[in-house]
């Protein structure tokens, strides 16, 4: 192994790499599959209830060996290993990261900081569960003695996007007596829609917030109380219509919320990795105790399997390692994420900030400037809306963009042929981007000469097609645990740190200081740029005018 301070572009594996790209260059996935009439059945893994087919990527078994290497001299396995283990990686804020402990089985150990933290996670998880309980059987009172009826999310980043996508994604399994709504945004429409065909009476809050001192999540949660306590006319009934989800208990106190009614959660889990800690008490309580357990139970298999298979058959390993193939060596800026399941509908928002909040970085854990990119755009859309909006660019654009195709062997509702319809589109999508049309097979078709051009699909475009047997919580906690891994698998090769984020202060601070410069009574003293100063100006010009 190359000692991991070897900087990247100098590891043996990178300038091999470099060198492979350019042969390799543009061949053909047709040539690829003609060349090995095995490759489809070869180049496939099923590990974990999970099935990856990465057969149609650019790459040969070289290239797979050289990415492996290039794993293993950039210390891949003993980065993981001191993951697991509870080491401060985390180096800019000197934390452990370990969302891999919130579902550990009960009874096993990971040690922090000389504490086994196993039995307070679960400790954590039983208290959420009598809760969750309660609510769910009508034992848990409102102050009025009306039964809960409407669970209200307030949070933001990752205090919102696990738990709207994981109660999203299981709806199937949720208790439909009960409406879950999500407030993130500090747009105050966000929490007039949710609210506005609600009682008060009826409805739960739970405040999320990781450090609870975010900006937009406690303006939400003032106003929740406001609108509670208007109808409800009593402070008391804070306590019967309010629980907490936070780090910080201090700070929730002081807003509140009894410490009786706060679940806490502990600075080694990252707000983008918290969705299987407390930050899910509305997913539990959506799809029942035993629902998060197996949801728990999905993210600690692949957990296990990431720990522990090599390289070469580790499902996300090899999704990691073939993004660091298309970033760094065949100029890949985006991957789109295409699940065919509407139940998936917020699975690609919610990876966007997995991904993107983990690997937008540009200095390496010691702070030097990258010299190569790092993390890529995530994006996508449920398919088959999709097909009918941005597809065409990835089939006929001038852009390589990778896909992950998501399907399930069987529908949750089947409905007629609507599931083989479904299904049908992944695999001809799959087939359509990499294998293409020839101009040769267009003008067999009886094409005008001037059409054919237009109707060539030049193929090549890679995608990995993953399937599962049903969405269950188990498989959602697989998939977004085998993404994690991805991102961590990625991070590590860049050499950057996956967990922090500090490229959201800047904007919180410039933000702060104009607020009073919007709400001041006399004209502020603006010491922005020019454009700045001149769109404060504007609106509150357009303020003066609309209050006078
Ligand atoms: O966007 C920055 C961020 O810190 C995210 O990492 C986090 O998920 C989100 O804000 C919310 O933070 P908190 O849970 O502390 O309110």
């Amino acid at each position: 192994m190359t000692s991991p301070i070897v900087p990247l572009a100098l590891r043996p594996s990178w300038k091999a790499l470099e060198a492979h790209s350019k042969k390799l260059g543009d061949v053909p996935l047709r040539k690829l599959f003609a060349d090995d009439p095995t490759r489809g059945e070869r180049l496939a893994i099923d590990a974990v209830g999970l099935s990856l087919d990465y057969s149609k990527n650019r790459v040969t078994d070289e290239t797979l060996d050289l990415l492996v290497k290039l794993a293993n001299e950039s210390d891949l396995r003993g980065r993981i290993d001191a993951m697991f283990r509870g080491d401060k990686i985390n180096v800019t804020e000197n934390r452990a990261v370990l969302h891999t402990a919130l579902r550990a089985p009960r009874g096993t150990s990971v040690v922090v900081d000389g504490e086994n933290v196993v039995p307070e996670v679960h400790a954590v998880l039983d208290r959420m569960a009598t809760f969750a309980d309660a609510i769910r059987s009508g034992t848990w009172k409102g102050f009025t003695g009306k039964r809960i009826r409407n669970v209200i999310n307030i949070g933001i980043g990752g205090s919102d996007l696990g738990p709207v996508m994981a109660y999203e994604a299981l709806k199937f399994y949720s208790d439909r007596s009960l409406n879950f709504r999500f407030v993130s945004n500090v747009d105050g429409t966000d929490f007039a829609e949710a609210t506005h065909d609600l009682d008060p009476a009826e409805t739960l809050f739970i405040v999320c917030s990781k450090t609870f001192t975010t900006l937009e999540t406690m303006t939400n949660a003032r106003t929740a109380r406001n609108w509670l306590t208007a109808d409800l006319k009593y402070e008391e009934s804070i306590a019967k219509h309010f629980v907490a989800v936070s780090t910080n208990e201090k700070e929730v106190t002081k807003f509140g919320v009894d410490r009786a009614n706060m679940f806490g959660f502990w600075d080694w889990v990252g707000g983008r990795y918290s969705m299987d800690s407390a930050i899910g008490l509305s997913t539990m309580i959506a799809i029942g105790p035993s629902g998060f357990r197996e949801l728990l139970a999905g993210f600690h298999a692949i957990d296990e399997h990431f720990r522990t298979a090599p390289f070469e058959r580790n499902l996300p390993v090899l999704m990691g390692l073939l993004t660091v193939w298309y970033v760094n060596f065949l100029g890949a800026e985006t991957i789109a994420v295409l699940p065919y399941d509407q139940y998936l509908k917020r699975f690609p928002a919610y990876l966007q900030q997995l991904t993107m909040e983990s690997n937008g970085k540009h200095v390496t854990l010691a702070g030097e400037r990258v010299n190569y990119q790092t993390g890529p755009i995530y994006w996508g859309e449920p398919g088959t809306n999709g097909q009918h909006s941005f597809y065409q660019l990835i089939h006929q654009g001038t852009r390589l963009i990778p896909c992950d195709l998501i399907g399930f062997r069987r529908s949750l509702n089947p409905l007629g042929n609507h599931h083989d319809l479904l299904m049908s589109n992944v695999f001809a999508q799959a087939e359509a981007l990499a294998f293409g049309k020839t101009a040769d097979e267009v003008k067999a078709e009886g094409t005008a000469e001037s059409l054919v051009p237009h109707r060539v699909f030049e193929g090549n475009r890679p995608t990995n097609v993953l399937l599962a047997d049903r969405l269950t919580p188990e498989v959602l906690g697989k998939l977004v645990a085998l993404y994690e891994h991805s991102v961590f698998t990625q991070g590590t090769i860049w050499g950057i740190d996956s967990f922090d984020q500090w490229g959201v202060e800047l904007g919180k601070v410039l933000a702060g200081r104009i607020v009073p410069e919007l709400e001041s009574k006399g004209e502020p003293d603006l010491k922005h740029d020019s454009s700045t100063n001149a769109l404060i100006r504007r609106y509150r010009a357009a303020k003066g005018e609309r209050s006078s």
